[in-house]
This record gives structure tokens, C-alpha cells and sequence, in this order.
């Protein structure tokens, strides 16, 4: 009795090989068709039982496939690296294959944000300056001319260690410091982290990310501040934003102002984004005032600057359409996989 058709026995070789992936599997599938109780074998084994008319056509087919199988094993049992030093051997790669979806890591979205904004400045001939997060009262208030009954120093606004020390509420008193070891003409930013003690929702977090931006020689004027800011946003948002100024107080700066851009989603006729007013809030400026100067020892006289402070987070939602401040700080990896 044969134990298998021929051409059946020679298709389940070939697919056999064919699918076979390293040397160990070649041997299992020799074994399987050529070994002792392997297809082909008895398939060999069939020949002395049939008749002696078919017995020659038999034969030849029988001894076809053993050839066969010996001549598939061999090139296969070389591919596979057979003839190398198993650790030299690279298995070939099927450039057909899809792609494996590999989970590489990359920039949270918010230091994107940050370094984008920061990296404008540069160009414009900013530097970096940096101070602490855990500043002293006299930084954070005393010096930017805040009046001590002023609103923001309250406890419920403000994170304090000790009566004299907290937990900054903005960047702008590193624009203090700075000047305090420095003299004009200065063009500093400063970027880092802020704390208040907020309740936190969609739009609000006891610690978010503010931009300082400081400029200080002779004769600066709210013109310079204008083209500054305009260039800025400009470059963050497309070269079309438009930006208008608003009236608004600031302690450490007089005149103060409000700075709106205009919509880069309807370009100004009102949309979602902008809350159906054509422009975005996007932060605020002024000129420095002449009691910040004297804090620092420069005569108010002789020199004139300006600055502005702006909210990494905010503007960071804004430009990707995030509804909730929260999910920069939870490390949900579905919500970060998106940037
Ligand atoms: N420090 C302000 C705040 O946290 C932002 C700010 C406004 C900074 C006006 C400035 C400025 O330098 O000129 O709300």
C-alpha cells in the first residue's frame, strides 16, 4: 500500500519547507517526510507491493520525491544559515512584511510647546535666564511693585513655605533678579513652571508653565513691544496673525496691556476656538514700571523696557485643540501618543 498520493506528499513538502523558519523545524520536517516513518519512506517501502506493471513508474516517482525532498532540505537547510557559525548568521528580512507598530518614545507635548516658543525667542535675540521656583516674597511681589494689600499675595492665591517664602506665582521675578546683576541693554525670556493655589478644573492647575520676556536699554517704546510680540505670534500661530492691545493693569508694568491675536481658525469672523469673537487672549505686557527699575538700581530716567508674560499651557491648548489643562500633567499615554 502506498500511504499517501505523490503529489499530495510533494505539496505538503514543498509548504512544509517553504514555511519552515529556523534549522531545528528543517530537521522535524526531514524526520516527518523522509525519516523512518516518514511519507516518502513508506512511500519506498510501497514499491515491492505493487504490481509489476506499475511497479517501474512507482519506483521512479518514489525515488523523484526522495531526491526531491533531499535536494529542498539542503537548500533550505543553507538558507537558513546551515553552513555558518550559528552567531554569525542574520536571518533574511522580508521586506514584504507590514510593519511592527514599535512604541518609540517622544517629546511630552508641552516641551514641544515650550521649546517651539522658546526657540522663537532666540531667534529674535532673546536669552534664557532662569531663577528658583521657591522664591522669596520680596521677588515674587515686593520688587514688581505689588501693594502689600494687594489680592494675588492672599494665602488663597499663593502657596507659602513661610511668610517670606512661596512658591513663585509667575516667571516675572526672575526678570528682578536678572537686572539686579546686570545693566542695560538686556533682551532676556525665562520659562518655567509656576504655582497658585487654584481650584483645578478643565481650564485651571495648581501648577502650570509661564513665558517672561524682558527688554531693557534707552529708549525702548511700546512700539518695540508691539513688533516683538507681533513677530512672536506671527511665528507660533502663521504670518497672517494679526494682534491688538487691550487696556489692563499690571503692578510691574504702566502702561499694561491685554494682548489678543486673531483667530487662527476663522481668521477673524468667529468660530468655537475663539468663542465666537475672532480673537484669543494670548498674554499679557507692558512697560516696565519705574518702581521695578529703582528696585534694581537702574534710573528710571535713563532707561526704559519692556515686558510680557505668556502661559505655555493655554497657548499649547489653544494651538492643539486640547479642552482640558489636566491631561498635560497625567501621563495618559492615549492622550500623549496623539503629539
Ligand atoms: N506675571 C503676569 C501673570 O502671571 C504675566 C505678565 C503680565 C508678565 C504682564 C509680564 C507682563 O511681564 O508685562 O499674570
Amino acid at each position: 500500500m502506498i500511504a499517501m498520493d505523490p503529489d499530495e506528499l510533494e505539496r505538503s513538502l514543498r509548504e512544509d519547507v517553504a514555511r519552515c523558519e529556523n534549522l531545528e523545524e528543517l530537521e522535524a520536517i526531514r524526520v516527518k517526510h523522509a525519516g523512518r516513518k516518514g511519507a516518502i519512506t513508506a512511500l519506498l517501502r510501497g514499491i515491492k507491493e505493487a504490481s509489476p506493471e506499475e511497479r517501474p513508474r512507482f519506483g521512479a516517482e518514489a525515488n523523484r520525491l526522495k531526491q526531491l525532498c533531499e535536494t529542498l532540505i539542503e537548500e533550505k537547510r543553507k538558507a537558513l544559515g546551515g553552513d555558518m557559525p550559528p552567531d554569525l548568521y542574520v536571518p533574511p528580512v522580508d521586506g514584504t512584511l507590514p510593519a511592527t507598530n514599535g512604541l518609540a518614545g517622544h517629546h511630552h507635548v508641552l516641551s514641544r510647546v515650550l521649546r517651539q516658543m522658546t526657540d522663537i525667542l532666540h531667534g529674535m535675540g532673546y536669552s534664557p535666564a532662569r531663577g528658583p521656583d521657591v522664591e522669596l516674597e520680596y521677588y515674587n511681589f515686593e520688587a514688581l511693585n505689588f501693594p502689600a494689600e494687594h489680592p494675588s499675595r492672599d494665602l488663597q492665591d499663593t502657596f507659602y513655605v513661610t511668610d517670606d517664602i512661596l512658591l513663585r506665582t509667575h516667571t516675572s521675578p526672575v526678570q528682578v533678579r536678572f537686572m539686579e546683576n546686570a545693566q542695560p541693554p538686556l533682551k532676556i525670556y525665562s520659562a518655567g513652571r509656576v504655582y497658585r493655589n487654584e481650584a483645578i478644573d478643565q481650564s485651571h492647575s495648581a501648577e502650570f508653565h509661564q513665558i517672561e520676556g524682558l527688554y531693557v536699554d534707552t529708549a525702548v517704546s511700546m512700539g518695540d513691544l508691539r513688533n516683538d510680540i507681533a513677530v512672536f505670534v506671527q511665528e507660533l500661530f502663521g504670518p497672517r496673525t494679526q494682534i491688538r492691545f487691550k487696556p489692563h493693569f499690571f503692578p510691574f508694568t504702566e502702561p499694561s496691556v491685554d494682548v489678543d491675536m486673531s483667530c487662527f481658525g476663522c481668521k477673524g469672523a468667529g468660530c468655537a476656538i475663539c468663542g465666537l469673537t475672532g480673537w484669543i487672549e494670548v498674554m499679557g505686557a507692558g512697560m516696565v514700571h519705574p518702581n521695578v527699575f529703582r528696585a534694581v538700581g537702574y534710573d528710571p530716567d535713563r532707561y526704559s523696557g519692556f515686558a510680557f508674560g505668556l502661559g505655555v499651557d493655554r497657548l499649547g491648548m489653544i494651538k492643539h485643540g486640547i479642552n482640558d489643562i489636566r491631561l498635560f500633567l497625567d501621563n495618559d499615554l492615549r492622550f500623549l501618543h496623539q503629539f
